[in-house]
């Protein structure tokens, strides 16, 4: 119970620092490739989910001109690499009019949501969700960060200081229900194989827009 706390607190300081001394890339766009025999080709979105919920949903085929539901951000402080590649979020923009009726936006973060009877989990946007660590490697794949691995725990010694983080690539396209939905979405596999037989394994790779 302890050392849960401790991560906890650890987790809020870090969400406080990005919050204040964050740098930022983007917009760019996530184009979702198929890999080990997956023909999938296209591009992550954001679809409605809920009140200020968002998935993280994917469209076949072409990138859809003039769509700011495709734009991404990514958002760093510095403070964590893994092979040299930055290490935090990912963001999308909510737009909203404002009280004027001038365009505004709210910031979201990625983060999971868990099933408790499978490994995959959902990614998605929206205020509450744990955020989930992300980077893009010297390719342009997005990849998922933990810093220690359970996998090698042994009782009663805390992983923590010597852990040594690492990149993790288990993205899926899978059908999933959230929210009430059921969408085509991108699905994060905690373990591989995933539970959800409709995944299929993708890479996502980071497209800036032609300046
Ligand atoms: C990302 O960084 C920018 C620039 O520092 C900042 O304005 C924005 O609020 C940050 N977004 C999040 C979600 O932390
Ligand atoms: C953030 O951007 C500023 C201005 O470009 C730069 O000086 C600083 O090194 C950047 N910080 C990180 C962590 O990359």
């Amino acid at each position: 119970m302890k050392l849960q706390l401790s991560a906890l607190f650890l987790g809020l300081a870090a969400g406080m620092v990005s919050a204040q001394e964050s740098n930022q890339t983007g917009p760019f766009y996530l184009h979702v490739t198929g890999k080990e025999g997956s023909t999938l080709d296209g591009y992550v979105g954001s679809c409605h989910a809920g009140a200020a919920i968002e998935g993280f949903c994917y469209a076949g085929g072409a990138l859809p001109e003039g769509s700011t539901s495709f734009q991404y951000y990514f958002n760093y402080t510095g403070y964590t690499t893994v092979n040299d590649d930055e290490v935090g979020q990912l963001a999308w923009r909510l737009r909203y009019r404002d009280e004027n009726g001038g365009d505004a936006y709210v910031e979201q973060v990625l983060g999971l949501q868990y099933l408790v009877n499978s490994n995959v989990a959902a990614p998605m946007f929206g205020l509450g969700y744990p955020y989930l660590s992300v980077g893009f490697d010297k390719g342009g794949k997005l990849f998922a960060y933990n810093y220690f691995d359970d996998a090698t725990f042994t009782p009663g010694t805390n992983p923590l200081p010597n852990a040594e983080g690492a990149a993790y690539y288990h993205w899926h396209v899978c059908w999933q229900y959230f929210t009430g939905y059921y969408y085509q979405s991108i699905g994060w596999a905690q373990t591989t194989p995933p539970h959800n037989p409709t995944c299929e394994p993708v890479d996502i790779t980071q497209v800036f827009p032609p300046s």
